[in-house]
């Protein structure tokens, strides 16, 4: 079985991020995680990464102003340098044009923290508990030019419970993500190898 090449994308701490590479340490993954890519200088992630001895790269997006295509076109060569099959955006907080999206056209996901199409966008958790909803959950979805559109390929719900606050309920909502993206990249990964 040849594993799938997977970049992660991040912004952040990189919980999700660091999801993934713990399923992929399991013999029978179809994935590896073979590349952290941060558009943000000393993201938390790239030091989880690096320890785990995988390779990192950061392209700043301030450093291309508004020319979001120019940063993409950097971004991209740092992929196609790493043989790069599969994209996961896992808190990548970047809005992508098109150009990017199309060049990776359904091998490029995210998790995005909501039961979509329910809250597209920030804030979800908080937005959530306001509407008095009484579950919330997470989605992980192929990525489309539209913000949190595409294709659902696994989502999962939780309570909201009485008392919670955007924090507490943001916590159970994490699990949940931990739990699927690793699952949604398997059932990709698998598809893929097989086409
Ligand atoms: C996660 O909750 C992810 O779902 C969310 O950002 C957080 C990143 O946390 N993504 C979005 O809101 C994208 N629209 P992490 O860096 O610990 O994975």
């Amino acid at each position: 079985m040849s594993r799938k090449r997977v970049a992660v994308l991040i912004s952040g701490r990189g919980s999700n991020m660091a999801a993934l590479i713990e399923a992929a340490k399991a013999v029978d993954y179809p994935a590896e995680i073979a590349l952290v890519l941060s558009n943000v200088p000393g993201a938390g992630g790239l030091a989880v990464a690096a320890a785990e001895g995988i390779a990192t790269a950061t392209v700043d997006h301030r450093a291309y102003g508004r020319d979001r295509e120019a940063f993409e076109r950097a971004m991209q060569a740092v992929l196609e340098a790493q043989r790069i099959d599969i994209v996961c955006l896992a808190g990548f907080m970047r809005i992508l044009t098109p150009w990017f999206v199309g060049r990776w056209e359904g091998r490029m996901i995210n998790i995005h923290p909501a039961l979509l199409p329910a809250y597209k966008g920030l804030d979800t958790h908080a937005r959530a508990l306001a509407d008095g909803a009484t579950e919330h959950g997470a989605t992980v979805h192929f990525v489309t030019p539209g913000m949190d559109e595409g294709e659902t390929i696994l989502q999962e719900a939780v309570p909201v419970l009485p008392g919670d606050t955007a924090e507490s309920l943001a916590r159970r909502v994490l699990e949940v993500e931990h739990r699927i993206y690793p699952q949604a990249l398997r059932m990709i990964a698998t598809e893929y190898t097989l086409l």
